[in-house]
């Protein structure tokens, strides 16, 4: 391939990269599966690492992150990013709509724009020529500091604007981790023996303010725009229309959870509603904000010292109660860890009874100071199981206990090893019951072999009936010993061997991520089933072959090795083998009827979205593509199919309407 031909497949690369991109991170409306996006990523990377001078600033590859700052550059802000006034009740939200209307000297009602307060780190994103040039925190308000790289690694945020952008737009919107993805991070890090995050604002805040930006790359952040700063030549006359235009561009905003409303009793309402439904919601939100829609008399009423005066924000009153630590009991992970557990004495918060908070680890015990018998403030900060926030030295009675760190696993006896720069003490016995529940456990877990009715009830029996040893005897059970168990009927036993038996053939990357390697959470299992394709092949992997392969580091790279390395892993492995567990290789899966079949969907259908249709062939074990080539095998044409269908034509690709292709599906069903 010459310079010529590289420079232009590259930005038909980047260009569909970038479409992708916005069309799954930002419109939750994916057209291709993840294995034909992940396609066209290395296709792009082979690319620039043959032709380095098409890396551009806005290449889709310059989101992996780039190499470690030695400091953050201060950036000062065209306009202050200001901050907002709080009100704590309906009451100071019904005086903010009075001063407004004071001020304007109206009696009309005003009309508001309702927002979630969303509970993360406030940024700026500076588009030069529809280019993203420059991002950074808030800081003060006048001066932040610059954190481009690490924006830059966010999906959500475009490198490039789309359609009719501004010469200049500065935009301003919170960067937060969503739910799942903090828990799944701290899972991670509970592990790793690394301290957990307390909530997931400082999660985001603390992965925003890393120097290397390729953590910040793995770290689950999206951001939600709700503001400019300056933009050049904007004639929209309402806040609201702003928000519009920013979507247009390619921007992220949470439209479908703002509200225009007239008069301050809709933004009541809204209040009420979302206070309601915050636990509902996969992200944490501290409140609401009320800004005053027209732009004009948000001009009219300016602002006063730091905040404006067309704005309020609404606080719900915060998830914290007090009790009292009853006890305090340890538990043991799968991987040894061994973590402190707090029983409460049940306490409503904020319409859940909560019985345990999480203490995480002796650091933390000493951080807070924590001793059993105290009263102290539990929160709940984005997990059911809240966190003890601090301790009411006011209220001790001088019987409170120290928590000493445990030299012996609670559960086995074994001696515990605290390993330099973990937080977490653990157990070392490799037989130690706990450790061996909490791995079958995960092992049968939804994301991992998914083993339908395996919970810690048959677990618990299984270990006490010693009938398993690791978890390659899963697939020896007999309904014999399931007879065993106690209280267990025929149906139950059937279902349970069902359900055993349906695991045998999971995607390699869900086995992969079940024998809990140490760092391999479900992402990085599918990188390893994909660039690997069988546990022989991955298991005899160095360290190098590992790290070069695309996000996969030195840790998780040496922990692979070191699993494969132990004698009692391989003979786990190979004992699972013996029994036939036998993992499918990505992205085929077992016994689809349209295998090894590309298919490509094209113009609008009456009866099928896009991705339904997209995943009746995947479900079948068929491919979908995002576009034509030689080997494609079915092209479906809706209303109106543009130029794939020509393509189509041309390359004599047999082409079939709508309703040719469910019939096709029926027919494939029934043999
Ligand atoms: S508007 C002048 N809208 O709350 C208007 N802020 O104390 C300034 N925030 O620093 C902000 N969600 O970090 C606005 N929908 C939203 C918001 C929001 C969260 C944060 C933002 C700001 C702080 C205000």
């Amino acid at each position: 391939m010459d310079r010529d031909q590289a420079r232009r497949r590259h930005q038909e690369l980047a260009r569909e990269l970038h479409r992708h991109n916005h069309l799954y991170f930002v419109l939750d409306a994916p057209e291709i599966p993840d294995a034909e996006y992940d396609r066209l990523f290395r296709e792009l990377l082979e690319l620039e690492r043959a032709f380095p001078e098409l890396v551009t600033p806005d290449s889709p590859s310059q989101r992996v992150g780039a190499p470690p700052l030695a400091k953050f550059e201060p950036v000062r802000h065209t306009l202050p990013m200001l901050s907002l006034q709080n009100a704590f009740d309906e009451g100071q939200l019904r005086e903010f709509d009075a001063r407004v209307r004071r001020f304007l000297a109206t009696q009309e009602e005003i009309e508001y724009v309702c927002e979630l307060k969303m509970d993360g780190v406030a940024v700026e994103l500076v588009y030069q020529d529809g280019v993203l040039t420059v991002g950074s925190t808030r800081g003060d308000g006048t001066t932040g500091e610059k954190i481009t790289e690490n924006l830059k690694t966010l999906p959500t945020i475009p490198l490039r604007l789309h359609g009719d952008f501004p010469s200049v737009l500065e935009v301003r919107g919170e960067v937060y981790m969503d739910l799942p993805g903090f828990q799944a991070l701290n899972r991670e890090r509970e592990e790793a023996g690394e301290p957990v995050f307390a909530n997931p604002r400082n999660a985001a805040a603390g992965s925003l303010r890393q120097l290397d930006s390729r953590i910040t790359a793995r770290r689950p952040l999206r951001i939600a725009c709700y503001g400019v700063g300056v933009v050049e030549n904007s004639l929209a006359p309402t806040h609201y229309d702003i928000l519009r235009q920013l979507q247009t561009w390619g921007l992220r905003v949470l439209l479908d959870r703002v509200q225009l409303v007239r008069g301050i009793e809709g933004a009541l309402d809204f209040y009420r509603e979302m206070a309601r439904r915050r636990d509902d919601l996969p992200y944490e939100i501290d409140g609401i904000v009320v800004k005053v829609n027209n732009l004009a008399l948000q001009r009219d009423l300016g602002e006063k010292s730091r905040s404006p005066r067309w704005a309020i924000a609404c606080k719900f009153p915060p998830r914290q109660a007090e009790t009292i630590i009853e006890e305090i009991s340890l538990q043991v992970g799968r991987t040894g860890a061994i973590t402190p557990v707090a029983r409460l004495r049940p306490v409503e918060v904020s319409g859940v009874t909560v019985s345990r908070a999480s203490l995480h680890n002796w650091d933390e015990i000493e951080r807070l100071g924590v001793r059993k018998g105290d009263h102290v403030v539990v929160e709940r900060a984005g997990d059911v199981i809240p966190d003890v926030v601090r301790v009411i030295a006011e209220r001790r009675t001088g019987a409170e206990e120290q928590i000493p760190l445990p030299s012996t696993c609670p559960e086995c006896g074994t001696p515990v090893m605290r390993l330099e720069g973990e937080v977490v003490p653990r157990c070392q016995g490799l037989s130690c019951p706990a450790r061996r529940k909490e791995s079958i456990k995960h092992f049968a877990s939804r994301g991992a072999m998914d083993i339908d009715g395996l919970g810690d009830r048959y677990i618990d029996q299984l270990l006490r009936l010693d009938l398993v040893d690791d978890v390659a005897d899963l697939y020896r059970l007999s309904r014999d010993d399931l007879f065993r168990f106690e209280r267990m009927g025929e149906k139950l036993a059937e279902n349970l061997l069902r359900s055993i038996e349906r695991s045998r053939h999971r995607p390699l990357s869900r086995l992969l991520y079940a024998l809990g390697i140490r760092h391999v959470g479900e992402h990085t299992a599918k990188i390893l089933a994909r660039q690997f394709g069988s546990l022989e092949v991955l298991s005899t992997a160095s360290k190098e072959e590992l790290m070069a392969v695309h996000e996969i580091g030195p840790q998780v790279a040496e922990s692979v090795v070191s699993f494969f390395a132990s004698s009692q892993n391989r003979r786990t492995l190979e004992r699972l083998h013996s029994f036939g567990v036998a993992p499918e290789p990505e992205e085929r899966r077992a016994g689809g009827s349209l295998s090894g079949k590309t298919f490509v969907f094209t113009g609008a259908m009456e009866r099928l979205g896009r991705k339904e249709a997209q995943e009746m062939v995947e479900n079948r074990g068929g491919r979908a593509a995002g576009s034509v080539s030689k080997k494609t095998d079915f092209v479906v044409a809706g209303e109106e199919a543009g130029s794939k269908l020509d393509r189509a034509k041309e390359l004599g690709i047999p082409i079939l309407t709508e309703g040719e292709f469910l019939q096709m599906i029926e027919e494939e069903d029934r043999k």
